[in-house]
């Protein structure tokens, strides 16, 4: 279990007041200066030795990802960084304690990570429906602001660098990056095709790196307790702390702050009090949040809690939101209730997508009540791949993978549904 002296996050609970000056006697913003004298190409080398991968979802190496931005502007074009706190993937709720009580790790980590990467300013996008924690960043913000830490010459670095908090309007795709971007420029959230990636051509066609709140606010603990001890957690290629969410069918839910690679089974039972009614009531679990696929409860128990450990039993780490499921879950119903989120929250802008994520859910619901013929499981599958890599982003994909995680690993029980339908039809 990660020691207490090895938390990033320390007042993920908010037991102590989220303001700058508690902020600081925790250790936030101390000389932030020296740690920006370091010079860019530091900050980034140390970042890329840490092991850092982005904590949104898709594992990019971060340190990797900055080091794509130009060293010097084009014709002027300023660049950005885009903080990506629309946290809406189901399932994932860490970005939100964050915000809520440890927001100046994330201002701070902004001004660090954007003087690395030379940009002009960082927008942070908030989920609209993080209302109070909005309030609580724009809060912070204000605070670092008087405090000389942001805006001209920002704490004291001669760097000029301003943040800018903007709140979303409750759509998910505008989660994803280059749909993030349009709506910050004031347009509908729709994602656009990459390449060109954000690095190249982003933010009112500037330079831009999109990171996630987690990625950003761990950045200055890194830079001051260095790569090595960060990249002393998890395995290769899994390195450092990782904030776990576990919810659904446990005793205690909860948000936790753990090493990298922890056994799933540890994970419970350290930190949830277990599962309902004990291990073997376990049925299955998303491990990641709801964009990717379940893995049943005999194949989870001994998995590592990182981006190998759950690919290699057909999943992955995602956001680490973790949805424990157990046996008194209707999981055809519960796969069927995603495929209705992915349908509604559909930007429709390509075919496979618009049309595949209504005729996925529709199948479904069939199978959900057993209204279904058996060959409709088959096609249900062909309908999965024809979405699957076919589409511009990732929600076809999230869309796709759930219902090939339920056909895969419990058939018989969509097959049940079906004959006992055909013989109460019967009867
Ligand atoms: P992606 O793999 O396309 O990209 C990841 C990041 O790396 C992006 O910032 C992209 O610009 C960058 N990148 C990738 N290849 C690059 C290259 N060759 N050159 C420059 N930059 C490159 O994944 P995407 O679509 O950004 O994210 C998908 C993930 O998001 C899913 O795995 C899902 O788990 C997660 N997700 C998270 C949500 C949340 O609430 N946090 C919501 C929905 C999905
Ligand atoms: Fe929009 Fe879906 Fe296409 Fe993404 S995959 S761009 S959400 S239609």
């Amino acid at each position: 279990m990660l020691a207490d002296k090895d938390r990033i996050f320390t007042n993920l609970y908010g037991y102590q007041p989220w303001t700058l000056k508690a902020a600081q006697a925790r250790g936030d913003w101390d000389n932030t200066k020296a740690l920006m004298a370091r010079g860019q190409d530091a900050i980034i080398d140390e970042i890329k030795a840490s092991g850092l991968r982005g904590r949104g979802g898709a594992g990019f190496p971060t340190g990797l990802k900055w080091s794509f931005m130009p060293k010097e502007s084009k014709d002027g074009r300023p660049s950005f960084l885009v903080i990506n706190a629309d946290e809406s993937e189901p399932g994932s709720c860490k970005d939100r304690e964050i915000i809520r009580h440890d927001p100046h790790k994330l201002i701070e980590g902004a001004l660090v990570a954007g003087y690395a990467m030379r940009a002009r300013a960082a927008y942070i996008y908030i989920r609209g429906e993080y209302i109070r924690e909005a309030e609580v960043l724009e809060a912070a913000v204000a605070e670092a602001y008087a405090a000389g830490l942001l805006g001209k010459n920002a704490a004291k670095s001669g760097y000029d660098f301003d943040v800018f908090v903007h709140r979303g309007a409750g759509a998910y795709i505008c989660g994803e990056e280059t749909a993030m971007i349009e709506s910050l420029e004031g347009k509908k959230g729709q994602p656009r095709l990459k390449p060109p990636f954000p690095a190249g051509a982003g933010l009112y066609g500037c330079p831009t790196t999109v990171n996630n709140v987690e990625s950003i606010a761990v950045a200055p603990t890194i830079l001051r307790r260095g790569a090595a001890w960060f990249s002393s957690f998890g395995r290769e290629n899994n390195k450092g702390t990782k904030l776990f969410q576990i919810s659904g069918h446990v005793n205690k839910p909860c948000v936790v702050e753990e090493a990298m690679s922890i056994p799933f089974s540890e994970l419970i039972e350290k930190h949830c009090g277990g599962i309902t009614g004990g291990r073997d009531n376990l049925l299955a679990v998303i491990p990641g949040g709801s964009s990717v696929p379940l893995v049943p409860a005999a194949e989870i128990w001994d998995a590592p809690m990182d981006f190998d450990g759950l690919k290699a039993v057909g999943s992955g780490l995602g956001t680490a939101a973790v949805i424990v499921m157990d046996k008194s879950t209707d999981i055809v119903r519960a796969i069927s209730r995603l495929s209705h989120f992915y349908m509604h929250e559909s930007c429709g802008q390509c075919t496979p997508c618009r049309e595949g994520t209504g005729w996925m859910y529709r199948v479904m619901e069939r199978l959900r009540t057993g209204d279904a013929e058996p060959a409709e499981i088959d096609m249900l599958q062909q309908v999965t791949k024809q979405v699957e890599g076919h589409t511009i982003c990732a929600l076809g994909d999230a869309a796709a993978w759930p219902i090939q995680g339920l056909i895969k690993h419990f058939r018989p029980e969509l097959e049940r549904r079906i004959a006992q339908h055909v013989r109460e039809a019967a009867e």
